[in-house]
């Protein structure tokens, strides 16, 4: 087994980092950030010097009947993220940033992954109702010069799912050297909405990220404070230029812990018209989206107010105390016209009603405040792979109450196979708003209670649940379920 020990040695063994690991509190905004000698300075990185790539959509290998087959060989490669620099990252088939499979409701995905990586992996699809055999849960591992099959069924509605390394212990470091990819499900309601496509539908994956002087990552579990470069689809602060209409931004918070809090830097509304589990209702107007490591956000833009030539960015505001400028994330840039038959109606989908829950249950999610090295627990226990921690009779509805009850640091949390509600927060109901649409995961911060519920059925057999800032999780808290 790999112990959390080795991988760290790992870790710093591949990147040559030093220092300034096992601090616990959360990046507070003013505290002072752990930099070592070797670290870039994040302020000499040129702001809006490259353009933004947009994640190629992928054909499929063959198409037989109703199912697509893809395979990826999981390799290091070297690009640019930083100006100037090469950086050598984790990637499904070389794709940085990550690859994007289009799929659709009712047909099957199958994806063969070759492991040509110095690490073992292991695949989830993120979001999906898959069987056990094929969520790339923590110990079924593809070995190096390995490969696994995975099918993704696609019996679940439009959704806005992505895929990481889940590898016991070592996705944090997967995840941050890059080993994610976009994965849209698309079903014929919605594409029968009229919304902004093609072109002008575009995910966008945010992070943040370490480097040192020579552009190489630097990894450390549990940096907090280091990650300071911002990173779109796999480029350091970089433009993307649009024309004057409406487009559909699908935005993903791949980082490992950093949450985000986007707004546009003229403070205009977007329209945020879907979640994790695909759309909302309806469209919810708004000039703030919020996301924790793990969470989706799809957005409407409008640009066809600003005339050709204007520079707005998406600024960050998480974290950022009163008086300070957000930090910038990505700078659109308006270069020209363009007709625009897209629209949002009011009207975007019906959510199932929600079914009358039988089992009630407490989560406690936790880690250690003020000690270096510390773990993460659920129920004040320690991930352990051989121990199954909740038992759930297939076919029921339960609600789970999930309390973070760190003082200084934040969570989250995500429940494989399934697409929850999230019934309160603190208490109160959430009957609309971003919140009130299907998710797999949800914000918590310190002291905070939400109560969500889910409808296990499907597929009988062992998943896990877990705080999604991928570091967290590394450090424990993560816990086996099992649908029987
Ligand atoms: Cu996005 Cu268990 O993971
Ligand atoms: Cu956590």
């Amino acid at each position: 087994m790999i112990t959390r020990r080795n991988a760290m040695k790992a870790g710093v063994a591949l990147t040559g980092a030093v220092g300034g690991a096992g601090l616990l509190l959360p990046a507070l905004g003013g505290e002072a950030q752990a930099r070592t000698t070797t670290d870039i300075d994040p302020t000499t990185i040129p702001k809006f010097a490259q353009e933004m790539t947009v994640p190629q959509v992928l054909r499929p290998d063959r198409i037989s009947g109703t199912t697509s087959y893809y395979s990826f060989e999981m390799q290091e490669v070297q690009t640019e993220i930083i100006p100037g620099k090469q950086t050598t990252v984790r990637t499904f088939d070389g794709h940085w940033p990550g690859p994007w499979i289009k799929a659709c409701s009712g047909h099957r995905v199958v994806v063969t992954q070759k492991n040509n990586l110095p690490t073992p992996t292991s695949i989830h699809l993120h979001g999906g109702h898959v069987p056990e055999s094929s969520d790339g849960t923590p110990m079924d591992l593809i070995q190096p010069g390995g490969e696994k099959t995975y099918t993704y069924p696609n019996s679940q509605p439009n959704a806005n799912l992505w895929f990481h390394d889940h590898a016991h212990h070592i996705e944090s470091e997967n995840v941050f050297r890059g080993l994610t990819g976009i994965y849209t499900l698309m079903d014929l309601p919605e594409k029968a909405l009229g919304l902004p496509s093609g072109a002008y539908d575009v995910p966008i994956s945010i992070r943040d990220a370490r480097f040192d002087e020579n552009g190489q990552f630097i990894y450390q579990m549990n940096d907090f404070r280091g990650r300071n470069v911002i990173l779109a689809n796999g480029k350091a602060w970089p433009y993307f230029e649009v024309a004057a209409r409406k487009y559909r931004f699908r935005l993903y918070n791949t980082a490992n812990m950093r949450f985000f809090t986007l707004k546009l830097s003229d403070g205009s509304t977007v329209q945020q018209i879907g979640t994790d589990g695909g759309l909302l209702e309806a469209p919810v107007t708004t000039d703030t989206i919020s996301l924790t490591s793990g969470e989706r956000a799809d957005v409407v833009i409008d640009f066809s107010k600003y005339p050709v030539g204007t520079t707005l960015q998406i600024v960050n505001t998480e974290n950022v105390p009163a008086g300070v400028p957000p930090t910038p994330v990505l700078q659109f840039r308006v270069t020209r016209k363009a007709a625009d038959y897209s629209r949002v109606p009011a009207k975007l989908r019906t959510l199932p009603a929600l079914a009358v829950p039988t089992v009630n249950r407490d989560i406690v999610l936790r880690v250690d405040e003020n000690i270096a090295d510390g773990m993460g627990y659920i129920d004040d226990k320690v991930y352990d792979h051989n121990r199954v921690d909740t038992t759930i009779k297939y076919g029921d509805t339960e609600v789970w109450t999930v309390s973070n009850v760190n003082q200084r640091v934040p969570h989250n949390f995500h429940i494989h196979l399934v697409q929850f509600r999230v019934l309160e927060r603190n208490g109160v109901p959430v009957t609309s708003g971003p919140e009130a649409g299907l998710k797999d995961t949800v914000r918590l911060m310190p002291g905070e209670k939400v109560k969500v519920q889910a409808t296990f059925t499907g597929y009988r057999g062992k998943y896990v649940y877990h705080c999604h800032m991928f570091d967290h999780a590394s450090m424990g808290m993560m816990a086996t379920m099992e649908v029987v």
